[in-house]
Formats: structure tokens, sequence, C-alpha cells
């Protein structure tokens, strides 16, 4: 009940009575009062007037199964939504779910990672209040040689959902990071146990740089973040909602075309690396190439010195621009 009168509050701009909870929730008087004590406790300001009700006058910007379902507006994405104050990583947890009875579209986020993981087996920096963390579980029915394509489903679905909440001019760097000003501001790590026929769960975790100000050595010049990029900060609430109502609809295109084919266009609108020249480097071989867009499964297509097209596999393969990150 907590989670539905934080949205009855959030989409109310005037005062709502305690009578009209009451009776929205069948629940009595204390048991609404109760709830405004606990969303006080939890950073969020609640005016109570004598005669004129509740009324919310600010949030929080914290992670927590309230602020998240209170903005969300899917079917099924992160409808089941578990919140962690840390964990090692939120790909964990949803490991975890994935191997009893989480359900598909199951959410799992977290204000800090004490051991937040990257792609290639590398650390993924992941320090409490300014980031997001989080990781969806799904149970998709299709074959396990189709899923990496999941990722680029969330990719899109990512940069899609940070444009529309931030404004931030969030590109795509194939196969699926996202950028703003040629640096890195969201990393993406699949992880999924398949059988030889069919997937038992897969994982799509996402980490994307909210409102931080600044980068530790190191990461300067390669990574910045939202606020960095879009001159204030955001709520990350409404962030995750975004990227998941994205997911969602993506999807769903995704399964209906068992493909990219219906992504495709919207997904090279945002590539980064459309009609660059970039280097592409593959274990044992090195190149330079143009880069035209995606295909339908997802593998970018680049055209040679000699004019003659290759497909490059995600996998093991990765792409720089010739002068640098993108
Ligand atoms: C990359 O290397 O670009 C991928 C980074 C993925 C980071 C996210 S944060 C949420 C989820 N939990 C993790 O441990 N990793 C992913």
């Amino acid at each position: 009940m907590k989670n539905e009168i934080l949205a009855v509050l959030k989409n109310s701009r005037d005062y709502i009575s305690g009578q009209q909870l009451c009776d929205k929730f069948r629940v009595s008087r204390t048991a609404v009062w109760k709830v405004m004590e606990q969303l006080k406790e939890e950073g969020y300001e609640i005016e109570a007037v004598r005669n004129r009700g509740y009324r919310l006058k600010s949030c929080p910007d914290v992670i927590s199964e309230a602020e998240i379902l209170s903005v969300l507006q899917t079917e099924w994405a992160g409808r089941r939504t578990v919140c962690y104050k840390e964990t090692d990583s939120t790909n964990n947890r949803a490991r975890d779910a994935g191997e009893k009875d989480g359900v598909h579209g199951m959410l799992f986020a977290a204000e800090r990672q004490s051991a937040g993981k990257g792609r290639r087996g590398r650390a993924w920096d992941s320090p409490g209040g300014s980031s997001i963390y989080m990781s969806i579980l799904l149970r998709p029915d299709i074959r396990p040689a189709k899923a990496p394509m999941l990722t680029l489903v969330m990719g899109l679905s990512a940069a899609e959902g940070i444009k529309e909440t931030t404004g931030v001019d969030a590109k795509i760097k194939w196969p699926n990071d996202i950028v703003a000003d040629g640096k890195k501001i969201c990393g993406i790590l699949t992880e999924m146990v398949t059988e030889i026929e069919y997937i038992n769960y897969v994982v799509i975790g996402v980490g994307i740089n909210v409102n931080q100000e600044s980068f530790p050595e190191g990461l300067e010049g390669k990574a910045t973040s939202l606020r960095i990029a879009g001159g204030r900060t955001f709520g990350r609430a409404e962030i995750i909602a975004a990227v998941l109502k994205a997911f969602e609809k993506n999807y769903e295109l995704f399964l209906e075309a068992g493909d990219l084919s219906q992504l495709r266009a919207r997904y090279d609108r945002l590539l980064v690396n459309l009609g660059r020249d970039v280097r592409v480097l593959e274990p044992g071989n090195e190149y330079e190439a143009r880069a035209k867009g995606i295909s339908d499964e997802g593998e970018l297509i680049v055209t040679l010195s000699d004019g003659k097209e290759r497909h490059v596999f995600s996998g093991e393969v990765s792409v720089r621009g010739i002068y640098g990150y993108v």
C-alpha cells in the first residue's frame, strides 16, 4: 500500500484528504498516518494540513521499491522490484533469483555495489548515492543463439530512456555502451545460463552514471555522467522507469520478429559509430573500416577500404574510433 499511496501523492498537485486515501485503499486513518510516517522517515517531505490533507513537497533521490514503483509504467518489467542499500552485484542477486523462482521481468537495484562487475572480467566502480545499478531477470522463450541480441535491445532502451528523461544526447557505441560527449555514461553486462536447446534465464545488468560531479583518476577522460553532460541533477527512479518502459516495448518487438529488424532503424539513428571510421579489434586481427549500421542480428556492418562489406560479431570483438574511444 505504501507504494500506491506514494504514487497517488506524486500524481496529485493538490492536497489529498486522509479520508480519500482511506476510501481508496479501504484502510483506517491510522494506517494512512503510519504510511506517511514511514515515507517521512525515508526522506519524503510531506505536508499535513488540518481539513485539507496531505501533500508531497519533495522526494529524496533514493533507490527504493517505493520510489521506483511509484513512477513505473510497465506491464511486467520491474513490476517485482527488490532494492538493496548495498550488495556485491545486482547481477548476482538476479542470478540467484534465476536459479530459484524469480519471475520474468524481476528487477534488482542497489544504492551501491561492493563488487560491481564490468565486461571482460573488469570491475565496475560502484559508489553510492549518484548512480544506477540495476539488473533485470528474463526468461525468454528463444533459442540460446539469439540471446546476445537482448543486450542490444537493452542498449537501445537505455539510450532512449535516458534521452527521454534527461534530454541528454545519449548515443550508442556498438554494441551496447551508451555515450554522451564522446564519454561513457552507461555500461551493460549480460549473463545467461542456458542448456543446448533452451535458455534457463538471462540477466541484463545496467550501470548508469547519473549525478556524479567527477570521476576517479583513470576514469576521467573516459567516463562522464548525465549531470556533467546535462548540466543538472536527475532523479534516478524516473530514469529507471523510462529505461524499463522502453525495454518492455523493444523486447516485445524483438520477440515478435525473432531478431532486431523492427528496432534496427531506431538503433542506427542513435549509433555514434554510424558513418565513422572505426578500428575493429578481433583477437589476433586488427583492421580499420567504416561503420554502416547494424544487421538484423545485431552485427556491426562495416565497409573495408576495398569496398567489401564485413559483419562484425560482438562476442570478443571491440570497436574503437580511430582517434579514441568513439
Ligand atoms: C561494462 O563493462 O560496460 C558493463 C558494466 C555493467 C555494470 C552493471 S551495474 C549493475 C550490474 N551489476 C553489475 O555488477 N554489473 C552491472
